[in-house]
């Protein structure tokens, strides 16, 4: 089967390398757009001038599904795209319901893009998921930007971090894949009190039950 990874960045390197290691008899197309990167904060209607040409291309070169590994793109537009592309597209979105379901603090924290944040989506996942809940949304706005030009200032994540925690927050969801890059670097910050939630193994399983059930 040939798998299509699809991010504005390394963000997608991260996934691609998941995918390819969880699924070894597979072709993996990695296709990412960095002459227009960062995502985070551009609008829906950007988003989808500028994903729909690539996911056509990864279609004509063959990827018989495509992961969007990029949640500002899911959370935003992946309705649309559906409608736009032929083959199955499987999105990466913020992992509400499981770390509103996991924490016992009642508080979750939530590392994403702006755009992310401001999502229709997002807000969604929130009111049905994490009512009741408190739900706390540290400012990463320039987070992938500094990720995919490998200047990780570790004092900006550790703030972050730091924010999460004295709100009580036990639960610490990776709501952009480019901070998959980043998430050692959080779990020690988090010494330990906090769980770190990323989508990796989530879609992988996705992709194995797609795999297993079509004749692709
Ligand atoms: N990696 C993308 C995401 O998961 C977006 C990063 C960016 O380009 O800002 O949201």
């Amino acid at each position: 089967m040939i798998i299509g990874v699809f991010d504005s960045g390394v963000g997608g390197l991260s996934v691609a390398n998941a995918v390819q290691k969880a699924l070894p008899g597979s072709k993996v197309i990695l296709r990412e757009d960095k002459a227009n990167l960062p995502y985070g904060n551009k609008t829906p209607e950007q988003l989808f001038q500028l994903v729909v040409p690539i996911l056509k291309e990864m279609v004509t070169a063959g990827c018989q599904i495509i992961v969007v590994a990029c949640n500002t793109v899911t959370t935003t537009i992946i309705g649309k795209l559906r409608q736009a592309i032929t083959v199955p597209l499987i999105g990466m979105e913020p992992m509400v319901k499981p770390a509103a379901e996991l924490s016992k603090t009642g508080v979750i924290a939530v590392f994403a893009t702006p755009t992310t944040l401001a999502s229709t989506r997002y807000t969604e996942l929130k009111q049905k998921y994490a009512a009741g809940k408190t739900v706390v949304e540290p400012d990463c706005s320039n987070w992938s930007y500094m990720i995919e030009h490998s200047e990780v200032d570790e004092s900006q994540i550790k703030h972050n971090v730091d924010i999460a925690l004295a709100a009580n927050a036990d639960v610490i969801v990776l709501g952009c894949t480019h901070y998959h890059w980043i998430e050692e670097l959080i779990k020690n910050f988090t010494a330990g009190k906090a769980t770190v939630l990323q989508p990796e193994q989530p879609v992988i399983a996705q992709l194995q039950k797609i795999m297993g059930t079509t004749a692709l």
